[in-house]
């Protein structure tokens, strides 16, 4: 196919760069900061100089609030038929027919780990899409990590609450954990590393098993034994269990603010 992605920065320029290495796509960015890309992708500073090539799939990868501005402009450099894909934040498909009118959409809501090629990836086509684009954007979603199909925008909105905004939730537990740590006289690199292990070294359990979490969790819980006390003090009452749902739907009720 012959891509075209409308900026490059942090997470279209992670997801292009294993896209070249993991696919055929011929690809052409245009990014004013005219990105460092490998070779075979061509870049350009401004849409002027494409000299009115179309393509196959356009994808748009600029700052939610650009799009307006930005992307009536490639309003004809969409082949008749091709597809859309967005990886923007919270900019709602029928906004999108607003610019482009009646075209082939797919959402998808990447996060941060694609960097390292370990993302949780949720996506949600319009009804124009054929089940080839489909496979296609899919694809290219897996190459970054794992990509999951819903069957809503609102249900985008939840992947938005649970994995898009996931990371930070978890990199503030492992910030509260390795604090508790130092907390117990290790020293910061000791705790870190430690805690770091830790739920390195669970959470590939969890990904290599196919028991149930609580199975797991009940399988390192001796009676009476540390486990237990540390258990009983982290989700006394349930505190833990509604923390995290109180935390999941502040991040939902947000992402349907931002539409
Ligand atoms: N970062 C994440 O974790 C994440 C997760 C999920 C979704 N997203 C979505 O991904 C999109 C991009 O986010 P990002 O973090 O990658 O932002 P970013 O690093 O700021 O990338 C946007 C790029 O677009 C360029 N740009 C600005 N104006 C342009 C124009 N008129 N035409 C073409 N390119 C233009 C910017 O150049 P300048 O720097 O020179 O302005 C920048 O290189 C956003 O819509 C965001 O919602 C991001």
């Amino acid at each position: 196919m012959n891509i075209l992605m409308i900026g490059c920065g942090k997470m279209g320029g992670a997801m292009l760069r294993r896209w070249c290495d993991a696919s055929n796509h011929s690809f052409t960015v245009i990014d004013p900061a005219k990105p460092d890309l490998p070779q075979k992708v061509r870049v350009e500073a401004d849409l002027s100089e494409l000299g009115g090539e179309i393509f196959d799939m356009i994808i748009v990868a600029i700052k939610p609030q650009m799009i307006e501005a930005v992307l009536p402009d490639y309003k004809n450099s969409l082949k008749n038929g091709g597809v859309v894909v967005s990886i923007a934040a919270g900019f709602a498909l029928r906004n999108f027919s607003k610019i482009l009118g009646d075209v082939p959409l797919v959402r998808v809501m990447p996060n941060l780990p694609a960097l390292i090629g370990l993302g949780a990836t949720g996506l949600y086509a319009n009804t124009l899409c054929s089940s080839g684009q489909k496979k296609t954007v899919e694809d290219l979603m897996e190459a970054v990590g794992r990509a999951f199909w819903v069957s809503s925008e609102d249900e985008l909105d939840k992947v938005t609450a649970i994995s898009g905004s996931g990371p930070g939730y978890v990199f503030q537990i492992i910030e509260s954990y390795i604090a508790a740590a130092e907390k117990l006289g290790f020293k910061p690199d000791e705790a870190r590393a430690l805690v770091l292990q830790t739920i390195l070294g669970a959470t590939e359990m969890a990904n290599r098993s196919d028991e149930a979490i609580s199975a797991l969790r009940e399988s390192v819980t001796s009676k009476n034994g540390t486990t237990e006390a540390g258990l009983n003090a982290l989700n006394a009452n349930g505190a833990l269990d509604t923390l995290m749902r109180e935390t999941t739907d502040a991040a939902y009720k947000r992402a349907i603010e931002l539409q």
